[in-house]
């Protein structure tokens, strides 16, 4: 089959959804327009921004990165090493390559140093990996991006992820997680940076098949502490579908983000709930974010769920240390 854009190439990439085939030199065309395509639909940067892009070492962050460089926005990639055995190690050094491969070297934060590393910390609290490492990943990246004074704070989210939360949300009538799910979140005075996610129009095969034709070297596992078997089922149910129907997934988002859809508030008013929501999912706080009596972040409670985390899991540690020593 031939390349549908330039008539010439053997086409690399088929896309139902667009009705297309592309070689690879036209799919990185395409791919790069649905990206700045986005941005500028939902107005998610501007040319002067400082972008921090939280790289995991997987597909969808690294080809974010690529072509936010490409697109000539100022960048660094922040990486958390989560402290999880060898698949920690394993990303960081794709994260790494690649910035090294860009002239740039991440931003690291190692919670093994920060005193948090997320499996010990799990075990502490008695609760799921993932749930402590939600709370604790968007607590670095705001830290990051305000200390660093960058003005947007960038992660890879894509189509799939989006609308596999959006179905999940529908499912089972979250109206408040409905109301700010968007790829921008604005900032907030009090130290919230402005959250963005630019692969919003993208799917997770398009970003497969940028980061493979672009030869990006990604982490290819998931991680081992992975307990999301819901969202890979909602996953699943739109693949499916997709699949009978090609481009349901983006009428589906789109819709979704129509202005005038009653389910989803305007950027602008759902940013107090979704500051809210930075600070901790089940905020419940009202007006403006305070400082983190602990340790200065903004929050709508006395100390932020970071710290209250932290200290659930010193006073654990103490626990368990004074057990062992009668
Ligand atoms: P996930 O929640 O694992 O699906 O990741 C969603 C996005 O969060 C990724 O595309 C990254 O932008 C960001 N992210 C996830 N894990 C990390 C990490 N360890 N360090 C930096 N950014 C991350
Ligand atoms: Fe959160 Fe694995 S524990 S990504």
């Amino acid at each position: 089959m031939k390349c549908k854009r330039c008539r010439r190439a053997g086409a690399a990439v088929e896309l139902p959804s667009h009705h297309a085939a592309f070689c690879p030199d036209c799919f990185f065309v395409f791919f790069r327009r649905q990206v700045t395509e986005g941005i500028r639909k939902l107005r998610l940067l501007a040319p002067e921004d400082r972008v921090l892009v939280c790289v995991s070492g997987g597909k969808d962050s690294l080809v974010l990165w690529d072509v936010l460089i490409d697109e000539g926005y100022e960048t660094e990639g922040l990486y958390i090493d989560l402290g999880i055995d060898g698949y920690s190690d394993r990303s960081k050094e794709k994260v790494v390559a690649y910035a090294s491969s860009r002239g740039k070297t991440p931003i690291v934060v190692e919670l093994a140093k920060e005193g948090i590393p997320i499996p010990e910390a799990a075990r502490c609290v008695r609760m799921q990996e993932c749930s402590i490492c939600g709370t604790v990943k968007r607590y670095f990246f705001n830290r990051v991006a305000a200390e660093g004074k960058f003005t947007v704070v960038a992660t890879g989210h894509n189509l799939d992820d989006e609308t596999a939360r959006l179905l999940g949300n529908l499912l089972h009538w979250q109206r408040g997680h409905l109301a700010r799910q968007h790829p921008l979140l604005p900032g907030e005075e009090g130290g919230l940076v402005r959250k963005v996610k630019p692969l919003w129009r993208v799917s997770e095969v398009e970003t497969a098949a940028y980061g493979f034709l672009k030869g990006i070297d990604y982490v290819n596992e998931e991680c081992p502490m992975s307990e999301d078997a819901t969202s890979l089922v909602y996953k699943e149910a739109l693949s499916r579908i997709e699949d009978r129907m090609p481009g349901t997934r983006i009428v589906f988002y789109q819709g979704f983000l129509d202005p005038s859809n009653p389910l989803r508030k305007g950027p602008e008013a759902a940013a107090a709930d979704a500051a809210r929501g930075a600070e901790d999912d089940a905020g419940e706080g009202v007006g403006a974010p305070q400082a983190c009596a602990a340790c200065g972040a903004p929050t709508y409670t006395e100390t932020c769920s970071f710290c209250r985390l932290k200290e659930r899991v010193r006073n654990a540690r103490s626990l368990r240390a004074a057990r062992g020593s009668r």
